[in-house]
């Protein structure tokens, strides 16, 4: 993923990084002054359906898998007004606020009126665990 953390974190908004600090704790940089959070068992890969997807609020993640075996992850905060996506169908994150879709597979707006795409968030999958890093 081409994202660093602080590009994530810039463009998620503050109620993301809130939320997942809140989940992960967090230590700081010794070199940046940058918060870097510790990695995260969000669940079994085995939840995420191929074409599908879940929203794990509490970490305000949606992880993906567009095809068999490669996830997708991205922050579940709408660049909308910042409701938190709810919902995986047909290779498509859907935000019911106000109806924005993202693709599954790269988080860019389908259908607005969002305009700006979810923000892509690290996931590795070890030991059969969805690991959010
Ligand atoms: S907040 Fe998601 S569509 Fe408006």
């Amino acid at each position: 993923m081409g994202a660093t953390r602080r590009a994530v974190l810039t463009s998620a908004g503050a109620a993301a990084a809130g939320g997942i600090a809140g989940v992960q704790g967090s230590l700081a940089a010794p070199d940046s002054g940058e918060t870097v959070a510790d990695p995260v068992v969000l669940g079994p890969a085995t939840d995420i359906p191929v074409g599908g997807g879940r929203v794990y609020s509490t970490a305000t993640v949606v992880v993906t898998q567009p095809a068999a075996g490669d996830f997708k992850a991205f922050t579940s905060i709408c660049t909308h007004w910042g409701c938190q996506v709810t919902a995986v169908e047909n290779d498509q994150i859907i935000c019911r606020c106000h109806g924005s879709r993202f693709s599954a597979a790269d988080g860019s707006v389908s259908l607005g009126p969002a305009t700006l795409p979810l923000s892509p968030m690290n996931v590795t999958v070890k030991d059969g665990q969805i690991i959010l890093s």
